[in-house]
């Protein structure tokens, strides 16, 4: 595992969209794996400035998502199908088309869950970008999820539906439901990149990186992982031991 400390959440996104650039330039038809939250937002950011500024193309790309909310209307600017359109994909030269997902519409959820897992599996996915949440989740899997799942229909967490509030308009309630990738499928990436910036993040990246593996802590499961680098900001990596910190550069 790499460990890279970096000073911002800006820096924190550059060295992240290196990494993202040094993957999609590399690939005639890359399949690049999103996940979203405010972490990827300055990620993301810094991609399209890249595409605005130098010319960094997309053309190629199949993107996939890491997850999607239930029980929202198609439209819902919080789906996060349409966050990716709104923050990446429609400032750059990624076609609608190239972004798959979950569809959260489907009658048989259960059979759409089968679908996409199949689909990710045939992919493969080369590079899958993850945040990390502060109760240690990745993608939308929980406290307790199983490390051998699969793609699949989870109840979010109270703490999660707090905290994710804070991206719905005043009113709104957060959706109980989602889709999420299962650990399984996001170990099956070829690479993993997870950024987490703050001090709130800094119990989980710990326990993530330096705890034991298990179920409790569902980001745990990158130490299982052959290609995974990790990308902190200064203060979400408070909490990792001197020798681990020291092994950054
Ligand atoms: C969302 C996802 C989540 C977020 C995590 C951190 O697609 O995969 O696991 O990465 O909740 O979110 P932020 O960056 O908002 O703290």
């Amino acid at each position: 595992m790499r460990i890279v400390v970096a000073d911002t959440a800006a820096s924190a996104a550059r060295l992240a969209a290196d990494l993202v650039e040094d993957f999609i330039t590399a690939e005639p038809r890359p399949a690049l794996g999103l996940a979203t939250g405010e972490t990827m937002e300055a990620v993301f950011a810094e991609l399209v400035r890249r595409h605005r500024a130098r010319g960094l193309s997309f053309a190629g790309v199949r993107a996939y998502l890491l997850d999607e909310y239930l029980d929202l209307d198609r439209q819902d600017p919080c789906a996060y199908r349409n966050v990716v359109h709104r923050l990446l994909a429609r400032h750059v030269d990624l076609g609608a088309g190239a972004i798959h997902g979950p569809d959260p519409h489907a009658i048989d959820l259960d059979a759409e869950c089968n679908r996409y897992e199949r689909e990710l599996r045939a992919a493969p996915i080369g590079l899958q970008l993850l945040g990390i949440g502060s109760n240690g989740h990745i993608a939308f899997n929980e406290p307790g999820s199983p490390l051998d799942s699969t793609t699949r229909v989870v109840a979010l967490s109270e703490q999660t539906r707090a905290e994710n509030a804070r991206f719905f308009p005043a009113g709104q309630a957060v959706p109980t439901r989602a889709i999420t990738q299962g650990i399984a499928t996001i170990r099956a990436a070829n690479q993993l990149v997870m950024v987490a910036c703050g001090k709130h993040k800094a119990d989980s990246v710990a326990r993530a990186l330096e705890g034991p593996v298990t179920s409790e802590a569902p980001a745990s499961a990158i130490q299982l992982h052959p290609n995974v680098t990790v990308v902190l900001r200064a203060s979400a990596a408070v909490g990792l031991s001197e020798s681990l910190r020291a092994g950054a550069p």
